[in-house]
């Protein structure tokens, strides 16, 4: 199936279900519209003489894979979409050399998806009961997965249009991450970073990884989309942490524009439900495949190698 026809179909499936509302945004939606205008801002300048063969394959915090898009952190609503949905995800992630990031709530199988031999991230969330939150992160990591993140977002949980979730968050302090490094011996990555300052701390934390995201629009109204900020973030950020992107990004040409931002990582949400919902493993498979093939025929028509050398001058705004 084309990419166009799984979002349709998975998108179209999705909406009748009682879950459908999951994939709206918070309050006025600002940032689901908003992720798609800054997104379209941008456009390619392209470099064909001489172009170039490019490989998506890439090594981030010791993962190995073939393409740098990956699942965005999610396990909500994904056991409600097919049977077997997570377990569905991560085949389909692992045939197409992709990473599956778990969210909340934490999978109770998560070690099973760890034994398909997919690459795992799973997140915790900064829930206000910091004993639980501490018992969630020893859990996840105990579960043989290769990244942690923690949602430092969420503190005041997550909500779509009016409906409030998660409310049992509050707002992680800088001491608190740094309790959190000291507990994790694997990569940790903090996700939902929009500004230099947010940035700054995450070093100073121990963050392997900053995560810029604005959550797919299920956290705070009126947010701007990572490209707004990047540019400061990565300034400060690049050479001590992997970057990693996401908030509406569909295409490969979405995703060029990521990495071209900086990214070594760019993050499919709603894409991978759709996926899951058009076609099970197969569709999920197909999403990165696909995403991941645009993204190549824009690397090779302007000499971009590889994912680390797609540079931001290729993006011209306006
Ligand atoms: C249904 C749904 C559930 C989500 N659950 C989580 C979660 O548990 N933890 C988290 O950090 N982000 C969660 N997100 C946000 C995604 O990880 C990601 O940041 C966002 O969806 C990216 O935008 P996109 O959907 O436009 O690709 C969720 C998003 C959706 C749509």
């Amino acid at each position: 199936m084309e990419l166009t026809e799984i979002y349709k179909k998975g998108e179209a499936e999705l909406k009748t279900r009682d879950i459908g509302w999951l994939l709206d945004g918070v309050e006025t939606e600002f940032v689901m519209s908003n992720n798609r205008r800054v997104l379209d801002q941008y456009t390619i300048k392209q470099r064909c003489i001489d172009g170039v063969v490019p490989a998506t394959q890439c090594t981030v915090l010791g993962v190995e894979l073939k393409t740098p898009v990956i699942m965005s952190s999610m396990t909500m609503p994904i056991p409600a979409i097919v049977d077997n949905g997570l377990m569905q995800v991560a085949e389909g992630l692992r045939e197409a050399g992709s990473l599956i990031w778990t969210g909340t709530p934490i999978p109770q199988n998560l070690k099973d998806i760890v034994a398909t031999g997919v690459p795992v991230a799973a997140n915790a969330k900064p829930l206000k009961d910091r004993q639980k939150m501490f018992e969630a992160i020893d859990e996840i990591q105990s579960a043989g997965v290769n990244w942690i993140g923690i949602e430092i977002d969420s503190g005041q949980g997550t909500k779509v249009h009016d409906r409030q979730m998660a409310a049992d968050c509050s707002p992680l302090s800088l001491n608190e991450l740094k309790e959190i490094r000291e507990r994790v011996s694997i990569p940790l990555i903090f996700k939902g970073v929009l500004s230099k300052e947010d940035a700054e701390k995450s070093l100073e934390a121990g963050a392997d990884g900053i995560f810029i995201s604005n959550h797919g629009a299920h956290t705070l109204d009126y947010l701007p989309h990572p490209f707004q900020v990047m540019d400061e973030i990565v300034g400060v950020a690049k050479r001590e942490a992997v970057i990693l992107v996401d908030g509406g990004f569909r295409r490969g040409s979405d995703a060029f524009k990521g990495l071209a931002f900086g990214a070594r990582l760019v993050g499919l949400g709603r894409p991978i439900l759709y996926g899951l919902a058009a076609n099970g493993a197969e569709g999920v498979k197909d999403v990165i495949q696909e995403v991941s093939e645009e993204m190549k025929r824009f690397m090779s028509m302007t000499g971009s190698v590889d994912p680390e050398h797609v540079k931001r001058d290729l993006l011209i705004k306006g």
